[in-house]
């Protein structure tokens, strides 16, 4: 069973959780797109684990973990996030796998990332993480980024000295500090040595598996309103969260995808700048923070609350080709005497979207409309069997099911390993 993962909102649905969980069955996990912008939580026992670039399959011992072509993979964050991985026990040797054809991020593309999120006025600001994630795609799409398999090549240095003094024509022009090309030579010389045991033909390795009949579970990070054509462009990521970067980004057909999970969580948070319907900017926003524990796993910032989109849930159902929700943070809700689910946005003149509006002006100018339902008020964090949820929860997930369309396969209700209900998946 191939499995793509993607999440349905604006990230930090609870992606790394739902990995975790569903490795079991796996043999290989694969990111197919994103970097270190990703922040995925683990939750074992009384330990916390955040995964940046490696795959949260990690975390169960012989699986196989591939970063694909698709990622923009920064060497510093890697090695860093490697060492910390082989420090909590979890041994890497001969089944960690990098992309010849991944992309690198530079220190010049963090550089360029953080100039110009500096340059741009207020409004226009995105709130990226400064991770280098939109310089290094530039460079991608651009033809002049820096591959993995360039480390291979005997002017790589050379290479590296080339980018440095075109990225310092741009940060020039940004009014930023220019860069070192010699520092950065030193800087990058003993990456070499330490990416080169794990660099890898995964396209070969991944049809092996496939062959072999190996199960594949696709990582998406971020998710699909951050998609760089799906989402609320310009305030988005770089790259393709949706389902079918997870073929571009790893080199597998879509005809040996077998299913599509899709993780959502049952109110919305979203990180950084941009449109979002739903966000409540009150009391009712701040409980959810507070019990949601909704700070950034990567950058600590707070994240924006609101209630439960269904326009989203369905736009992200059609677009990813949803089969199976995991539906992540019940318990955040059961202290609530009423919950909302907006079902459209409405113009001044009166008409509804009930599908996700390309024109961000248009969506600003609306009002969401809301569908109220009781609340269980019920403590759901210790329950394991799917029958007995309160009514009202039950009636809560089934509204939603009816507004987005797709089968329940996973409900989540709190943060722990165990805390994670299989339903029909
Ligand atoms: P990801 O980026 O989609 O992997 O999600 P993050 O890890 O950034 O954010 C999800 C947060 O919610 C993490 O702190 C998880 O430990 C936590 N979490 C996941 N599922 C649940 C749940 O069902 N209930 C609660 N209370 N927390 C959860
Ligand atoms: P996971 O995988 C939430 C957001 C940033 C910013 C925008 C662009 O943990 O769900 P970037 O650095 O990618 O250029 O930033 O995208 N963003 C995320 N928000 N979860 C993430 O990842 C995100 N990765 C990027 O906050 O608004
Ligand atoms: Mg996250």
């Amino acid at each position: 069973m191939n499995t793509v993962l993607v999440g349905a909102q604006w990230g930090d649905e609870g992606k790394g959780k739902v990995i975790d969980f569903l490795t079991e069955e796996a043999d290989v996990v694969v990111r197919f797109q994103g970097g270190s912008n990703a922040g995925h939580t683990v939750v074992v026992g009384d330990r916390k684990y955040v995964l940046h670039l490696v795959p949260s399959g990690v975390l169960h011992e012989g699986k196989h973990c591939v970063i694909g072509n698709g990622v923009v993979m920064d060497p510093f964050d890697l090695m860093k996030e490697l060492e910390q991985v082989e420090s909590w026990g979890f041994a890497l040797k001969g089944r960690f796998h990098i992309s010849e054809r991944a992309q690198m991020v530079m220190q010049w593309h963090r550089a360029l990332d953080r100039a110009e999120e500096a340059a741009r006025p207020e409004g226009e600001k995105i709130g990226t993480t400064g991770r280098g994630i939109g310089p290094a795609y530039a460079a991608k799409v651009g033809r002049y980024g820096m591959r993995v398999g360039d480390i291979l090549k005997s002017d790589f240095l050379d290479l590296v000295r080339k980018n440095v003094k075109e990225a310092n024509r741009k940060l020039k022009a940004l009014g930023a500090l220019e860069l070192d090309p010699e520092e950065m030579v030193r800087l990058y010389t003993p990456m070499v040595a330490a990416l080169m045991p794990y660099v890898t033909d995964t396209i070969q390795f991944l049809h092996e598996k496939l062959e072999s009949k190996a199960g594949i579970l696709f990582e998406g990070a971020q998710a699909t309103m951050l998609d760089i054509d799906f989402g609320t462009y310009p305030f988005v990521t770089s790259s393709n969260p949706t389902a079918g970067g997870a073929c571009t980004g790893s080199g597998i057909s879509p005809r040996s995808i077998d299913r599509v999970v899709g993780v959502i969580k049952l109110y919305t948070t979203r990180v950084g700048e941009g449109p979002f319907p739903t966000e409540l900017n009150d009391a009712d926003g701040e409980t959810l923070r507070t019990r949601g524990g909704e700070f950034g796993a990567t950058t600590g910032r707070p994240r924006r609350c609101g209630w439960f989109d269904a326009v989203v849930g369905r736009y992200a159902q059609r677009v990813n080709g949803v089969d199976y929700w995991a539906m992540t943070k019940l318990d955040v809700l059961d202290t609530f005497p009423v919950v909302k689910i907006c079902t459209g946005y409405r113009r001044a003149d009166g008409f509804v979207y009930t599908t996700f509006p390309a024109d961000l002006d248009a969506l600003a100018a609306c009002t969401p409309i809301y569908e109220e339902m009781p609340g269980w008020m019920t403590e759901t964090s210790h329950i394991t069997d799917y029958a007995e949820l309160p009514e009202n929860a039950k009636k809560y997930i089934n509204r939603i099911l009816e507004l987005i369309g797709g089968k329940l396969g996973v409900l989540s209700v709190g943060p722990a390993r165990e805390t994670t209900l299989r339903i029909g998946i």
